[in-house]
């Protein structure tokens, strides 16, 4: 049975790093009310001029290095990202021209918070395919650039940054959830919660880039049951029992939302990886950075099994299960 292994990680956050004390002149709230409500410390903030494929070709560089790659040795680049350099072309052609790949082929993936796990779900089925041995997984974004620096509700929450994994085709020995590598996916969306999360300008509509808009309380309650719900469903597919799992690598937005799925999972919080105090919500990009972070501290261990899950924008949410 063919199987996308993960061959290496790596990220990139900006230089500047903002704490929640910045925001107190500028607005409404404090410290102390955004630790306690979502866990977030500080977060990194995209210097001027600096893209979100600045971001990624960094990461993804990083990623290629562990790995012990070169660009040439990737077939495919997918970039999750919904904060575009510009509305075309990809990201994901900018990171292949930045990393001086010209073979291959790249596309942009657009699922919100939940785009690197549709991104893993896509590159791990060309994998299995035959469509590529060799694919980049990039989660890059540069939310400060939609957030309404007014609404206290949303621009203390997100930050920017990148994170990438390169995934390689393997054979699984076993050809069962003992193999290493990508073991199931979950993918859902549900167009009908548009207004809970959403960017109120685009091409087709404003012709702006439009602000961040976001009923938190109620996308929070969606995120407490379906992320549990997805993991499950993962778990299920791949015939492996929550008790299994060595580490959940979860979105990181909030992390009472952290929690809370943890408990559904009666997972311990000492398996979950935890990067939102210092990252805030990246969108896309936190769950390759979460990876990569662990990563290089040598958490993981060849053989752990790990799941990852998101929600956001749409809704649309999903989760992976995978083995180190
Ligand atoms: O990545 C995509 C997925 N997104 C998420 O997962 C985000 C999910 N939502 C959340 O993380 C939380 O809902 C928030 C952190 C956004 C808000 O926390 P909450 O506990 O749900 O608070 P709330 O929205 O119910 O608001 C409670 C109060 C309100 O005041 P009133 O109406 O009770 O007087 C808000 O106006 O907190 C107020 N508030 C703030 N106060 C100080 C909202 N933002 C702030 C703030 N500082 N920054």
């Amino acid at each position: 049975m063919r199987r996308a292994i993960v061959r290496g990680t790596g990220h990139y956050l900006p230089e500047r790093v903002v704490e929640n004390s910045w925001f107190e002149d500028k607005l409404d709230t404090s410290d102390e009310w955004i630790r306690a409500r979502t866990g977030i410390e500080r977060r990194h903030f995209a210097a001027e001029g600096q893209r979100t494929s600045d971001l990624g070709i960094l990461a993804a560089r990083a990623a290629l290095d562990k790995a012990g790659l070169a660009a040439r040795d990737i077939d495919a680049v997918i970039v999750a990202t919904s904060t575009p350099d510009l509305t075309f072309p990809s990201v994901a052609t900018m990171v292949q021209a930045g990393l001086g790949m010209t073979r291959g082929f790249a596309y942009d993936l657009q699922a919100v918070c939940a785009g690197f796990v549709f991104a893993l779900a896509n590159a791990d089925a060309m994998i299995r395919a035959g469509l590529a041995e060799r694919v980049l997984v990039i989660g890059a974004e540069t939310f400060s650039r939609i957030m309404d620096w007014t609404d206290r509700g949303t621009c203390v929450l997100f930050g920017d940054g990148a994170g990438a994994v390169v995934l390689e085709a393997a054979e699984g020995a076993a050809g069962t959830s003992q193999d290493r590598g990508i073991l199931a996916t979950d993918l859902n969306s549900d167009g009908q919660y548009r207004d809970l999360l959403y960017v109120d300008g685009g091409v087709a509509s404003t012709g702006t880039a439009g602000y961040l808009r976001m009923q938190g309380n109620l996308v929070f309650r969606h995120a407490v049951e379906k992320l549990a719900d997805t993991a499950h469903r993962a778990l299920d597919k791949a015939g492996i029992a929550p008790e299994q799992v060595d580490w959940l690598v979860p979105h990181q937005a909030n992390l009472r939302i952290i929690e809370a799925t943890a408990k559904r999972m009666h997972l311990p919080m000492q398996k979950v990886v935890l990067t939102v105090a210092d990252h805030g919500n990246t969108s896309a990009a936190s769950i390759p950075l979460a990876l990569s972070v662990a990563d290089a501290q040598g958490r993981f261990k060849p053989g752990d099994l790990l799941v990852v899950e998101a929600i956001g924008g749409g809704l649309a949410w999903g989760s992976a299960v995978l083995r180190w």
